[in-house]
């Protein structure tokens, strides 16, 4: 479906025709393959941008007004370029924006008047990184438009968008999401260092399988939630390690290090993270090597390692996942991003795909009473600009 027009039209019915043209900027929101709760200690990721994400179509005004408004939120500000912006829960979901706008401004970087409308394809609240790709599509925005002289480049954008969340929406996040949104590439994951941002692409190559995402529809939300105590929890671990070691990250770290730490709940959390870490090396050395079975043995283990070990699935990613590894058609599964609800990702044969989604919905439904959502959907490049 060609949604241009769709979005052009939307922006006219919120905003006055004029004969200054539109832009339209997308950024990818993200599925990650492999290496959960992994980024903010320092370890491998391996995530992809898919093809649902966010929308942002912009025309310049004349004033130094930045008009921001929703195809999908009541909630409208109008914001003057030269004011600070301050996060306040009333605002909603501008706060993203502002936050962009502030630190971009604080980076030295220009902001100026124009209409803005944001659309999303992308489901919130799923695990599929919906606020990094506001971010990023925001971010990307103000660069294409007011700073195409010194762009900043994608890597440092999405820091910046990382510290956005941190400190102005005030989410402890890591990288991993706004690197995936910024540099994301067709038909490819990225392998990402969090420690030193090195990355390299891998071919996605799924031959005779699809990636299928499937939403459990179970709603998570990851400011106040136990997010920010698991990563006090990996602090925790890697102080103690250190009491014999001298390591920055607890990805440093090798799973004979944990011996030392007697708290068995914080033990399990450190034994998730430095195998969760292994797996990751062992999943691109299978897909390097075209071995797409043994890299679903390594989902399946992943998904095995959260709940047991780091516990932060739910009963209805178990449920979900527990079906898709033991339906015929699938090779692999896990849950997806933080846990708590949201989505996981199967590796499932493409000619029984149909099959498949009908089998495991009947059954995720009897089982929850909620009506699970599946797609199959193309990986995509990191945030760029539609020509349309
Ligand atoms: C969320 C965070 C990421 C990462 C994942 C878990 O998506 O935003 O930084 O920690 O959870 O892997």
């Amino acid at each position: 479906m060609n949604i241009y027009p769709f979005l052009i039209n939307e922006f006219y019915t919120k905003y006055k025709t004029n004969d200054t043209p539109l832009r339209i900027f997308f950024a990818p929101g993200r599925v990650n393959i492999i290496g959960e709760h992994i980024d903010y200690n320092g370890g491998p990721v391996m995530p992809a941008g898919i093809s649902m994400g966010i929308y942002v179509i912009a025309r310049l005004r004349s004033d130094n007004e930045i008009h921001l408004k929703s195809s999908l939120h009541k909630k409208e500000i109008i914001l003057k370029t030269e004011d600070t912006f301050t996060f306040y829960n009333y605002d909603g979901w501008t706060n993203y924006p502002k936050g962009v706008f502030q630190f971009l401004k604080n980076a030295g970087y220009k902001i100026g008047g124009v209409d803005l409308l944001v659309y999303s394809d992308l489901p919130g609240g799923a695990g599929l990184s919906s606020s990094a790709a506001v971010e990023l599509a925001f971010a990307y925005t103000m660069m294409q438009l007011f700073n195409s002289d010194k762009t900043m480049p994608l890597e440092k954008l999405a820091v910046l968008c990382q510290q956005v969340e941190n400190k102005f929406v005030g989410v402890n996040c890591g990288i991993m999401d706004q690197f995936a949104s910024a540099m994301a590439k067709k038909d490819h994951a990225i392998v990402l260092q969090c420690d030193t941002l090195a990355y390299e692409y891998i071919p996605m190559n799924l031959r005779e399988y699809s990636l299928v995402i499937m939403n459990t529809n179970k709603q998570r939300s990851l400011a106040g939630s136990e997010f920010n105590k698991r990563r006090e929890e990996c602090e925790l671990a890697l102080q103690i390690i250190n009491e014999a070691h001298q390591y920055k990250y607890l990805c440093d770290a090798d799973l004979e290090d944990i011996d030392i730490i007697k708290d068995e709940l914080i033990k399990k959390r450190a034994k998730h993270v430095i195998s969760e870490k292994q797996r990751v090396l062992a999943t691109k050395k299978y897909f390097e090597q075209g071995d797409l079975v043994k890299v679903g043995e390594q989902l399946n283990e992943s998904h095995q390692s959260l709940k047991v070990d780091f516990e932060v699935s739910c009963i209805e990613l178990d449920t979900i996942v527990d079906l898709a590894q033991n339906h015929p058609a699938c090779i692999g599964s896990r849950m997806t991003g933080a846990g708590f609800g949201g989505c996981a990702i199967a590796l499932v044969a493409t000619h029984q795909y149909p099959n498949f989604k009908l089998e495991i919905s009947e059954k995720y439904k009897l089982t929850t009473n909620l009506e699970p959502s599946f797609y199959k959907c193309a990986i995509s490049d990191g945030a760029h600009e539609i020509k349309y």
